[in-house]
């Protein structure tokens, strides 16, 4: 696909001012490889959350000569740390918007869930200062479609963090070129023509903190350890196959299936840390007890209750709506003495970004 079309090479002028939020998400095909600049080695899919959300307000004003290119506050606060990912961003979105130069940009963002939970918030982070962009640029084309302004922002977020391309609209997103979604491709993500099962739309997820800290392995060096793998390639045509087989278990509603998918990516992504040069293990004592406990609840009650990973130590419990209240009961007697400070956060499939 020509990224031609994404290019925006126009003189802007004037002050704008705006506000977006968006929701992190949960893959359930993974994203591990990347080539280029920010293309996935493998299509992924991914439920969009509802509660755990960045909100983040952009005052775009033409630049003085020696005023640097943003400022940024976390929660009212100056944040140093998160300064060079937003330098990154900006160097990397500059090509698809020239004029951009010209301006400062006063950032301000907030999170709706613990910023040091160990929970990625790259992805709703890029996503919401996407948007921002983007809405910026939205006034000088009148002609935008809904469609246009969505994989424009999908396209600037996943130059911040490939999984932020999926942090648009929901419920369910799909990133990366796949033969079982015709619209699918590596730029950016899209919200399939689908019907999915009802059951999906407001699906559960309960995200035991197992570790708080930051993250072990850098997504960089992550999604580099894909490149010389020795199973690369068998990971990237499973990942091909399970997508196919997802689709059609969120189709049909068909949760045997769904749960053997889901546990069998979560698994696959960290067989393929642990297999990488160097390796990591990044599941803990108490990430192991709960799976264990996990897989013994479902046969013993034949609740469909599964467990995903992200590339961390921490577990995210995936359930129906209306199985909610004996698995939250499971969940707080069983489950969150295996989790720091007994933390968890509570949340469930949504449906996007909005402005505000
Ligand atoms: O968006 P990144 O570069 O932080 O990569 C995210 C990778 C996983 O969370 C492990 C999987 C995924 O698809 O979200």
């Amino acid at each position: 696909m020509s990224t031609k079309s994404f290019v925006f090479d126009v003189p802007v002028e004037g002050h704008y001012q705006t506000q977006w939020q968006a929701p992190s998400n949960i893959a359930l095909v993974k994203y591990w490889g990347k080539h280029g600049q920010q293309l996935p080695l493998n299509p992924s899919i991914s439920f969009t959350l509802s509660q755990c959300v960045t909100q983040t307000a952009v005052n775009f004003s033409p630049r003085g000569g020696e005023e640097e290119a943003f400022d940024f506050l976390f929660d009212q606060k100056k944040q140093v740390e998160f300064h060079p990912k937003i330098q990154q961003f900006l160097e990397r979105i500059k090509p698809f918007f020239p004029a951009l130069e010209g301006y400062h940009l006063s950032i301000s963002s907030h999170n709706s869930f613990p910023h040091s939970s160990g929970i990625a918030s790259s992805a709703a982070a890029m996503a919401a200062l996407a948007l921002c962009v983007v809405d910026f640029e939205k006034q000088f084309h009148p002609d935008w479609s809904r469609e246009d302004f969505l994989q424009k922002a999908s396209f600037l977020a996943r130059l911040g963090s490939g999984s932020a391309a999926r942090s648009i609209t929901g419920p369910l997103m799909v990133w990366g070129q796949s033969e079982a979604f015709p619209k699918s491709n590596d730029h950016f993500a899209i919200a399939p023509d689908v019907e999915w099962h009802p059951i999906f739309q407001d699906y559960q997820d309960t995200v035991l903190i197992v570790d708080k800290g930051k993250k072990k392995v850098s997504s960089t060096l992550g999604h580099g350890l894909m490149q010389g793998h020795p199973f690369a390639a068998q990971r990237f045509e499973q990942a091909h196959s399970h997508l196919e087989k997802l689709k059609s278990a969120l189709t049909t509603g068909d949760l045997e299936h769904f749960i053997d998918l889901t546990e069998a990516e979560a698994l696959t992504l960290h067989a393929m840390m642990m297999t990488s040069n160097p390796r990591f293990v990044l599941m803990q004592p108490n990430t192991l007890a709960i799976l264990h406990k996990v897989v013994d609840y479902r046969s013993q009650t034949n609740r469909p209750l599964c467990f995903t990973l992200d590339a961390g130590a921490n577990v995210h419990l995936l359930y129906p709506r209306q199985d909610r209240s004996p698995i939250m009961d499971f969940i707080q007697k069983e489950l969150l003495i295996h989790c720091q400070q007994g933390q968890y956060i509570q949340d469930q499939v949504g449906n996007g970004s909005k402005k505000i």
